[in-house]
């Protein structure tokens, strides 16, 4: 499904409202489905549109305008909303006095450039000449303490704006956005551990394990591309440690926001702890008085500031810089927990009722005791039995191509890996007839090489038709998955100019960028094309669906 939209063409733009989503995880999306759906409700002719279906040469004559758009964590638009931005940012848009216009900006506070995309957006239609209905809000990842808000009042803002065009009974429904299934984000379902393996060596830097899960009797499904969220629990031992250095009592209980618990429970349960963010930094400085932390927060130390984000867990900071947080003024200040999304790693029509995962267990030394990661240590340290609550999070972007016969190129190093295990699994369900390539890296080869013999198998049994490897560390210098890349560019773009589909996936802040200059030179070599033209071969891609990264 490339949009979501309402059958209102023909209502006048002057009486509609346009609600535009770019996502990169969901959040944009569903905020944005929820604001669509409540729009309707009260009778407003509605039309919701993914930000790469937005036909931009309307812009000139819209007249009510809601955009919902995260940020990626180097500042990025999400992919989907790539060339909406550039157009908004560039100099071919059009005036636009005659539009009224909110923004919500999605982000994660733990990185520096938090909702960028919406910022510059929102300054940007000002410039063009359109009003504001409502000020901008930059939400975090919790969604309930900013950006629910802004959609009631968005909502509100939207009905004074609009006196509903027609009678509630003409206007057209919005399809069903999605089937609501039983359980979701906000009722997760309690899914038991089936396996929980290390598949990297021992003697690798790497603690990767493979993950299986029981969807039995919940009534879910996936379909590959799509993420499995966990509501993580924190570490136990990374929370008794913050409750000794902050000389907290356990067992207090804490009310905020409508619930009373414990606070061991607060913070083991519903309280972020191994990413740290700048309002956390900024409370705890006010809290410590220390200098050096307040001195931090200055405009020009912004590098100092994203290293600390980057580098310092809650834990960190109240080791650092002493402070005396009571039980209540403490849970107030950390951000609620979020859900971690991992990329599904199997095919229901293979796999049946359960879910697969590669998860890389996230911890580290830095001198001061052990660190963690939230919900890959709450993997690691789950025992087969266990249950974990789970749902799943739908992902349109990163979807195989409908047509089967279609072949498909697949970059995945590390545990990006894992959704290409799951198209594999899938392309064989079906018996698709296009051919699969995949790309992988890592390390070595004797300790980091995920599902090694599966590829074997599948290499022989004609489910893969090729492969490239790339250890980075097995040689004096280092070869990544773009090295193969160029090397195998003849062939690649020839796959390409044979109407192949190209997926990313993994780490996106140096991996699918380098990846990204790859293929950029890999089209200017091999089609003889310059910069510019292999920059628009590889948008048409994006915007064709044939282009698709699902990057972290
Ligand atoms: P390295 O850690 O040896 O540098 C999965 O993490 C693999 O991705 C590893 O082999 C890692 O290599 C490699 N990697 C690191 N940086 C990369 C980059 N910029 N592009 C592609 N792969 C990279």
């Amino acid at each position: 499904v490339q949009t979501v939209t309402a059958p209102v063409a023909d209502a006048a733009p002057a009486g509609r409202l346009t609600i535009v989503y770019g996502s990169q995880t969901g959040n944009a999306k569903r905020l944005a489905e929820q604001l669509a759906r409540q729009s309707e409700a009260a009778g407003l002719p509605v039309r919701l549109l993914r930000a790469d279906a937005y036909p931009t040469r309307e812009l000139k004559d819209e007249r009510t305008l809601y955009l919902v758009i995260s940020t990626q964590g180097d500042g990025d638009p999400p992919d989907d909303a790539r060339a909406l931005v550039d157009f908004i940012a560039g100099k071919r848009a059009p005036e636009l006095k005659q539009l009224r216009y909110a923004v919500l900006g999605l982000g994660d506070s733990s990185y520096p450039q938090f909702c960028a995309i919406g910022q510059r957006l929102d300054a940007r239609l000002a410039e063009l000449g359109a009003t504001r209905l409502l000020p901008r809000a930059d939400a975090d990842l919790d969604l309930e303490t900013i950006a629910e808000p802004w959609v009631a009042q968005a909502l509100a803002k939207a009905k004074e704006a609009l006196k509903p065009a027609a009678p509630l009974a003409t206007v057209t429904p919005l399809r069903p956005l999605q089937a609501t299934p039983l359980h979701g984000r906000d009722a997760p379902f309690a899914a038991e551990l089936l396996a929980n393996q290390r598949i990297t060596a021992r003697g690798s830097v790497k603690d990767v394990r493979h993950v299986e899960l029981s969807l039995e009797g919940s009534g879910l499904h996936y379909e590959p591309g799509d993420a499995l969220g966990l509501w993580p629990v924190n570490p136990p031992a990374l929370v008794e440690a913050i409750l000794r250095t902050g000389e907290l009592d356990a067992d207090v209980v804490v009310e905020h926001g409508g619930q009373r618990l414990p606070l061991r429970q607060w913070l083991g349960e519903k309280r972020e702890l191994t990413k740290l963010a700048r309002p956390f930094v900024a409370s705890h400085a006010a809290q410590s008085r220390s200098e050096e932390l307040n001195g931090l927060l200055a405009p020009d130390r912004q590098p100092a500031l994203a290293k600390l984000l980057n580098e310092a867990q809650v834990l960190d900071l109240l080791r650092r810089y002493p402070a005396s947080w009571s039980p209540d003024e403490l849970v107030a200040a950390l951000r609620p927990l979020t859900p971690r999304l991992y990329s599904i790693a199997s095919s229901q029509k293979h796999v049946g009722d359960e879910v697969h995962l590669t998860v890389a267990h996230v911890e580290y030394d830095d001198g001061d005791g052990l660190r963690w990661g939230a919900a890959s240590n709450h993997f690691a340290r789950s025992e087969e039995g266990a249950r974990l609550p789970v749902f799943i999070e739908h992902n349109e972007r990163f979807r195989l191509p409908a047509d089967a016969s279609r072949d498909v190129i697949m970059i995945g190093p590390g545990t990006g890996v894992a959704p290409f295990r799951a198209f594999v699994q899938e392309r064989a369900a079906v018996g698709a007839t296009g051919r699969n390539w995949l790309f992988f890296g890592n390390p070595h080869f004797r300790s980091d090489f995920l599902y090694q013999v599966e590829w074997q198998q599948a290499l022989k049994d004609g489910s893969l038709h090729r492969f490239d490897l790339a250890f980075s560390r097995d040689q004096a210098h280092k070869v990544y998955v773009q090295d193969r890349v160029i090397e195998r560019g003849r062939d690649l773009f020839g796959w390409l100019e044979g109407g192949a589909h190209l997926y990313v996936c993994g780490d996106a802040t140096r991996m699918a960028k380098d990846v990204h200059a790859a293929l950029l030179s890999v089209i200017a070599e091999h089609g003889g094309k310059s910069a510019e033209d292999a920059d628009d071969y590889l948008n048409t891609l994006q915007q064709q669906g044939r282009y698709a990264r699902d990057v972290y």
